[in-house]
């Protein structure tokens, strides 16, 4: 009996073991991670880096939070940039503001990504022949609010469905075959902590971001060869108007980021991780 109970001990304790080693090797991986995604990026000089693939950064959706913060942190190391977004009088502004702050030129299209496939071949007009080094899929639309999905108004399936995941695709097809030509380019799309977990509520608007988040890796092993990156950004909370209704966020100020502290941590990790958070904090969050 004594020797059965010490032989369960024994069996006990290796499995103890390997359990205790398994979360040491997870948290050291989990540290080298953030050291390559977060610590090194601050050690190099970003402005090459980024400047080298191209002169002229695409960002979609940038005339207000993370697409502007975007926007506003490349310009800072002096990549021209185009916006796109559908208020001519916000995009003049922005564009405006960026180039007496940075210095830097800038250009925008006047496009609602929810009217579908009629407004691309404006979008590829004004990008013929322009050296896009960057493209930031940001431009989204999610739900006013948690509801069935059958409780969503038709209006705004097709919005969340044309502007998260056919812009996304359709600005790839018009950007990409420039880069691959120049054999340089990087391409940051934006998805959302929703798109790991299945979202009841947000069903919709989290599957887009799964859609993102899948088509971002695929682009990723069939365009990587060619001297393009591709990033799947999967971004958690950050204090912008698609947030500005959550009353869980105000209730845990800490968990969201302000867009400028955001995009000046994400842009660093262009080139350098093929999918992230973004932020050191919503990197924590997503572990
Ligand atoms: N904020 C977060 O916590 C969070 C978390 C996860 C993922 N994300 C993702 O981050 C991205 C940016 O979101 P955000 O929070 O920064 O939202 P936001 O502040 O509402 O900004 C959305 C931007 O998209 C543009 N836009 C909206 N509808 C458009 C349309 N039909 N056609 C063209 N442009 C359009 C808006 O400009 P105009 O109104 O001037 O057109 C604006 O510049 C989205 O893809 C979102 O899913 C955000």
């Amino acid at each position: 009996m004594l020797q059965l109970y010490s032989k369960h001990m024994e069996i006990l304790a290796v499995v103890g073991t390997c359990f205790i080693m398994w979360n040491i090797l997870s948290f050291l991986l989990f540290l080298y991670s953030m050291i390559q995604q977060y610590v090194i990026p601050c050690l190099l000089s970003r402005t090459k880096h980024l400047r080298q693939y191209g002169e002229w950064a695409v960002v979609t959706g940038a005339t207000s939070g993370i697409g502007k913060a975007y926007a506003e942190e490349l310009a800072s190391y002096g990549v021209n940039i185009i916006l796109i977004s559908r208020n001519p009088e916000k995009l003049k502004n922005v564009s405006e503001a960026i180039t007496a702050t940075y210095g830097v030129k800038t250009r925008f299209v006047v496009a609602d990504f929810s009217l579908g496939r009629k407004v691309y071949p404006d979008i590829k007009e004004a990008l013929k022949d322009v050296d896009v080094g960057i493209l930031v899929n940001n431009a989204g639309a999610s739900n006013d609010y948690p509801q069935f999905t059958t409780e969503v108004p038709e209006d705004k399936l097709w919005e969340m469905i044309n502007i998260n995941v056919a812009a996304a695709v359709m600005m790839v097809h018009i950007v990409l075959p420039g880069m691959v030509q120049r054999k340089r380019g990087a391409i940051v799309n934006v998805s959302s902590g929703t798109c790991c977990k299945p979202t009841p509520l947000l069903s919709v608007y989290s599957s887009t971001k799964s859609f993102i988040d899948h088509f971002s890796q695929g682009l990723h092993y069939e365009y990587a060869s060619k001297g393009i990156f591709i990033q799947s950004l999967i971004t958690y909370f950050v204090k912008t108007n698609l947030t500005e209704l959550g009353k869980f966020l105000k209730s845990k100020p800490y968990f969201v980021l302000e867009t400028k502290e955001y995009a000046h941590q994400a842009v660093r990790t262009i080139g350098i991780s093929q999918r992230t958070a973004g932020h050191l904090s919503h990197s924590i969050q997503e572990d």
